[in-house]
C-alpha cells in the first residue's frame, strides 16, 4: 500500500459544501475520507455518493450499537452505498457483529458489488478505566476488555478494529497481520495537538503496525490542507 493510501481524512464538517470543497482539494493525496456523525446527519447518504463521484472512497463512521436484526439493516444500506468501511460497536455482542457480516456478505454477493471493510470499536478512547467499571459497569481491566471485544470482532469475521495507537501492538500480535487495524489519535510534530491527548506521529501509527489513521485538524485546519497532506505522505515515505 502506498503511504497516501494510509491516511483517512475525517471530514468533521457540518455543510456538505466544505467537505466537498475538502474532497476536490485532496481526492488525490488521501487514501479515504471518513464520513462521521455530524455530516451523516447533517446532509444525509448522499453525501457517500458524492464523495465518491470526486473519486474518493469513504469510511462511514457511526458505530452502530442495535439489535442484530436492526444492526444487519444499517449494514445491508452501507453495502448498497458502495462504501470502502464501516464499523459497528463490539459491545453489541458476538449475535449482532455475525448479523451485521452476513448482511454485508449477503448484499453484496446480491448486488454484485465488493463488501464493505466491517470494523468494531472496543472501547471508547474517550473512556478512562474508572468509567469503565463505575459507569459502564465492567469489572474487566481496560486492557482485558479491549483485547477480549477485539478478539471478538475478529471470531464474529469482522475485518478489523479501530483503536487508540497504544492498543496497535497487542491487537496485531493478537489478531495477526491480516487483521485491519484504524487508528486516530495522529499528530506530526509540527501540529497542534488540539483536544486530542494519547497522540503518536503518523511514522510512529505506521511502525506500530496501523494500516489505516485517520487524520482530522492537521489537515483540515492548515491554511493549505493538501501541502499538510504531502508532508505527512513525505514523512512517511522517508
Ligand atoms: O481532528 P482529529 O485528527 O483529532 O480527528 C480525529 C478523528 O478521529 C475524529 O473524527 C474523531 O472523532 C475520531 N476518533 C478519535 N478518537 C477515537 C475514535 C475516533 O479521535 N478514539
Amino acid at each position: 500500500m502506498k503511504p497516501k493510501e494510509r491516511i483517512i481524512l475525517a471530514l468533521d464538517v457540518d455543510s456538505e459544501a466544505r467537505a466537498l470543497e475538502l474532497v476536490e482539494k485532496l481526492a488525490d493525496s488521501v487514501g479515504a475520507f471518513k464520513v462521521g456523525m455530524q455530516l451523516y446527519n447533517q446532509v444525509g447518504p448522499g453525501i457517500v455518493r458524492q464523495i465518491q463521484d470526486l473519486g474518493g472512497r469513504v469510511f462511514v463512521d457511526l458505530k452502530f450499537h442495535d439489535i442484530p436484526n436492526t444492526v444487519a439493516g444499517a449494514a445491508r444500506v452501507m453495502t448498497g452505498l458502495n462504501c470502502f468501511m464501516f464499523n459497528v460497536h463490539s459491545s453489541g455482542g458476538r449475535d449482532m457483529m455475525t448479523a451485521a457480516m452476513k448482511a454485508v456478505q449477503e448484499e453484496s454477493a446480491r448486488l454484485g458489488c465488493a463488501p464493505p471493510l466491517v470494523l468494531a470499536v472496543t472501547v471508547l478512547t474517550s473512556i478512562s478505566e474508572q468509567q469503565l467499571h463505575d459507569e459502564m459497569y465492567i469489572s474487566r481491566s481496560m486492557e482485558q476488555t479491549v483485547m477480549g471485544w477485539a478478539q471478538m470482532a475478529k471470531e464474529c469475521g469482522l475485518n478489523g478494529v479501530v483503536c487508540s495507537p497504544q492498543e496497535i501492538e497487542p491487537i496485531r500480535r493478537a489478531c495477526g497481520s491480516d487483521f485491519v487495524i484504524v487508528t486516530p489519535g495522529i499528530r506530526p510534530l509540527w501540529s497542534e495537538k488540539n483536544d486530542q491527548k494519547r497522540i503518536t506521529t503518523p511514522r510512529e501509527a505506521l511502525r506500530l503496525g496501523a494500516d489505516y489513521m485517520v487524520i482530522g485538524r492537521p489537515i483540515t485546519a492548515a491554511p493549505d490542507p493538501r501541502e499538510a497532506a504531502l508532508r505527512i505522505i513525505e514523512e512517511l515515505e522517508e
